[in-house]
């Protein structure tokens, strides 16, 4: 694939653009008429959320993009080596900083290896493809603009096998449910002697984890704020950023951070489509939750989904875990 947008230019482009931004106001609606309140992570990533989640990995405070990084560089030789995948499928890719590591080991056994990154976000995907190619020319890259949340529509053939992998630990962002059916999206396309690389994030002690999200720089701030921009930017919403503060804490019986946009005072906000929005003193809206997993945890959605965990490796202070997973019948 060659670089520019990643669609054509013409009218049925305005009509996606308008289909998406009914898609957004209807989910966001839904989420702001709940108790409490709550907005869907996904809405975090434009250009500005992107490069700032990319900021974030690189904090001291936020170990997890560190420790995955850790076990690929250990490992990556290893998990390529189980099924030979000619094939990458991404999930969530963003910049697939990461993800180099895992091509470089599947180009090191096989000559044509494809890349599929799906992402919500248009802009990172466009950016994350222009890069590769520009450092990999013989890499086939193809990427798929989609929420994996609602489907997982790939090309139609992909080379076998395949290694489908979802890392960060994004899969934590999904509740139990969601990420049920996600894993189930997944092992739909799954053929038999494809697998599946799955990073999560280890339970540990309160302080480390609420210290990756509450991060002395207040990039993770600027993050959470961002979802506000972006509503006011794609849904003509007046929010002040500015008067909401960035909230997040660790949830230790369900096992999770919640990160919170907290009103600074009462205040109405005009939302075109929707109204006007008013918000108490120190009411809250939820804008992500962070799931933190171990083996059993992830043996069991595995399991719910007709998947088993066959590899399970661990970073050197055990904060991480990739696992692979294979399809059972
Ligand atoms: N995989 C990268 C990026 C993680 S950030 C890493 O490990 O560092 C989370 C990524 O998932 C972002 O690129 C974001 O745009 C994407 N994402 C979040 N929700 C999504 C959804 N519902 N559908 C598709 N992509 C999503
Ligand atoms: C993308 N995802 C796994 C990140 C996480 O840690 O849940 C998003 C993030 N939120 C705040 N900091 C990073």
């Amino acid at each position: 694939m060659t670089s520019g947008p990643l669609r054509s230019t013409g009218a049925w482009e305005l009509d996606a653009a308008e289909a998406r931004k009914r898609q957004m106001l209807a989910e966001v609606r839904a989420g702001l008429e709940r108790t409490p309140r709550e907005l869907p992570p996904k809405y975090f990533y434009d250009e500005r959320g992107s490069n700032l989640f990319e900021e974030i990995t690189r904090l001291p405070e936020y170990y997890l993009t560190r420790a995955e990084r850790e076990i690929l560089l250990a490992h990556a030789l290893e998990i390529v080596s189980i099924t030979a995948p000619r094939t990458l499928v991404e999930l969530g890719a963003g910049s697939a900083a990461k993800t180099r590591i895992l091509i470089g080991a599947m180009q090191s056994r096989v000559a044509n290896v494809t890349y599929v990154p799906v992402d919500v976000s248009e802009e990172f995907l466009q950016q994350t493809r222009d890069a590769l190619l520009r450092e990999n020319p013989t890499l086939d890259v193809e990427p798929v603009v989609a929420d994996i949340g609602a489907s997982l529509d790939l090309p139609a053939t992909l080379a076998e096998p395949a290694l489908f992998a979802f890392l960060g630990s994004t899969i934590g962002n999904f509740d139990w449910t969601g990420a049920v059916s996600l894993l189930r999206r997944v092992r739909a396309q799954m053929r038999p002697g494809d697998r599946f690389l799955l990073g999560t994030d280890l339970r540990k002690d309160r302080a480390t984890i609420e210290a990756a999200y509450n991060d002395s720089a207040g990039v993770t701030a600027e993050f959470n704020r961002n979802m506000l921009r972006v509503l006011n930017a794609e849904l003509g919403a007046n929010f002040d950023p500015e008067r909401f503060e960035h909230r997040a804490f660790y949830d230790e019986e369900h096992h999770r951070i919640e990160m919170h946009l907290h009103s600074i005072g009462a205040q109405t906000v005009e939302l075109p489509g929707i109204g006007s929005i008013a918000f108490d003193d120190g009411e809250n809206i939820c804008t992500e939750l962070s799931h933190k997993y171990d083996r059993e945890a992830v043996d069991t959605l595995a399991a719910t989904a007709r998947l088993r965990v066959t590899h399970w490796f661990t970073d050197s202070k055990s904060r991480f875990a990739l696992s692979v997973l294979e399809p059972l019948a």
